[in-house]
């Protein structure tokens, strides 16, 4: 029998546990925007593992649904938004045009523009690279350079076509914290105007537990664009669901012993959801899978995640970084692994607060940590610093 599970960054899970409340709220924004009526976009905020990306994606298909174009891009810390935005919008026009192919070329020129203006002059002569839109880029709309000016002027047309079509697009945004901080901010101004012109073109994001921060910072109306949803571990019955569901489909099933020893090991984390169903299949060798099956395939389990989960995600920071996650995980063996005051860690370090922002701001960066609250600093990584306590410093 194969296995049905999927542990994974981005990987869809065979069962989607425990979003329904996030699905249902997604269809009213869709339904009210469809209809030109003002209304928030979602924004999914988490931990990682906890499932954003999948939801995302799982959002993306609900306006696929609707007939709506969508696109998704990654953002990425000191990538500028505009040529993974125009992929993304090509595809979404690309999915719009049906009968308006001649307004439909008529906004790919502009797409084309918006992503051949490269914010250095020089660096677009030397630069050789095409956004593979084959109508010729447009001159005047959304190619000045101010990337706020420009996105305004972009979004107004794509929506512009969707809503002549009838239907809206959807850009999702993964990994949304990462955007630079002009991006955010023209993104939020475009946002903000198309809301105001009733026009269908929403913005659906994810990102760590601080994008609201990232965003408020940026623009103090951003809580008017967007809604913010928590994404958490999922609840024992859904964890339950996520594991049964799939294994039913096997004509499998689990024991309530093993159900309680999965949910003890995970904390209904999806990411350990997911890896600790995969190794407890490959040790069961008969349904129901039972207490014993858990307890041999627990060491597998772990050791997977140590080297997927855990471990690729050590090994990007320098031996600096590492020190002060170290200082945070012997804080964390006290206060039940919650944030950390950032003086809490330097004080550990025996260092000057000042002297470690490199390595704290580095690690923000690398999206190790983040700082919810000013003067606070916590593991964007569920377990991270359980992790850390039991390896030893290398
Ligand atoms: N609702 C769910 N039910 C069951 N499994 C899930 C659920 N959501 C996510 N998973 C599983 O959890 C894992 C992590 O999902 P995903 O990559 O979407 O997390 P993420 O929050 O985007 O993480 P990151 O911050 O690292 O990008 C995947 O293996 C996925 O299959
Ligand atoms: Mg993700």
């Amino acid at each position: 029998m194969r296995n049905p599970y999927a542990p994974g960054a981005g990987q869809r899970p065979p069962e989607l546990a425990g979003r329904d409340r996030e699905l249902e709220a997604f269809d009213v924004v869709l339904e009210r925007i469809a209809r030109g009526r003002p209304e928030r976009s979602l924004v999914l905020t988490g931990l990682r593992g906890v499932g954003k990306t999948v939801l995302l994606n799982a959002l993306r298909s609900a306006a696929v649904r609707r007939g709506w174009g969508t696109g998704k891009l990654e953002a990425r810390p000191d990538v500028p938004l505009r040529r993974p935005l125009a992929a993304a919008l090509h595809l979404a026009v690309r999915e719009l045009s049906g009968r308006h192919r001649e307004e439909a070329d008529e906004v790919l020129g502009v797409i084309k523009a918006f992503a051949l203006r490269a914010t250095d002059p020089g660096a677009r002569l030397k630069d050789r690279w095409q956004p593979g839109i084959d109508v010729p880029a447009a001159s005047g709309r959304a190619d000045s350079g101010d990337i706020e000016i420009d996105l305004v002027e972009l979004f107004t047309d794509v929506a512009g076509l969707a809503a002549a079509a009838g239907k809206g697009v959807a850009v999702c945004i993964d990994e949304m914290q990462d955007l630079m901080p002009e991006d955010v901010s023209a993104l939020c101004a475009a946002c903000h105007e198309l809301s105001q012109q009733g026009l269908p073109l929403i913005v659906v994001g994810a990102g760590l537990p601080h994008v609201p921060a990232v965003l408020s910072a940026s623009k103090s109306y951003s809580e008017r664009l967007f809604r913010y949803l928590r994404i958490d571990r999922l609840e024992r019955d859904e964890a339950d669901r996520a594991l049964r569901s799939p294994a039913k489909d096997e004509d499998a099933d689990f024991t309530e012993d093993a159900l309680a020893a999965l949910y003890a090991a995970t904390d209904g984390y999806p990411y350990f959801v997911q890896a600790y169903g995969k190794a407890a299949w490959d040790v069961a060798t008969a349904t129901p899978i039972d207490g014993p099956d858990v307890a041999v395939a627990a060491p597998q389990a772990e050791a997977e995640l140590a080297v997927g989960f855990f471990g690729s995600r050590y090994e990007r920071a320098t031996p600096a970084e590492r020190e002060y996650m170290r200082a945070m995980a012997d804080l964390g063996l006290e206060n039940g692994d919650a944030p950390v005051a950032t003086s809490a860690v330097a004080q550990v370090l025996g260092r000057k607060p000042q002297s470690l922002s490199p390595a704290r701001d580095a690690l923000m960066k690398k999206g190790l940590v983040y700082s919810g609250e000013r003067g606070q600093i916590a593991f964007t990584v569920p377990h991270f610093g359980r992790y850390l306590r039991g390896h030893a410093s290398d």
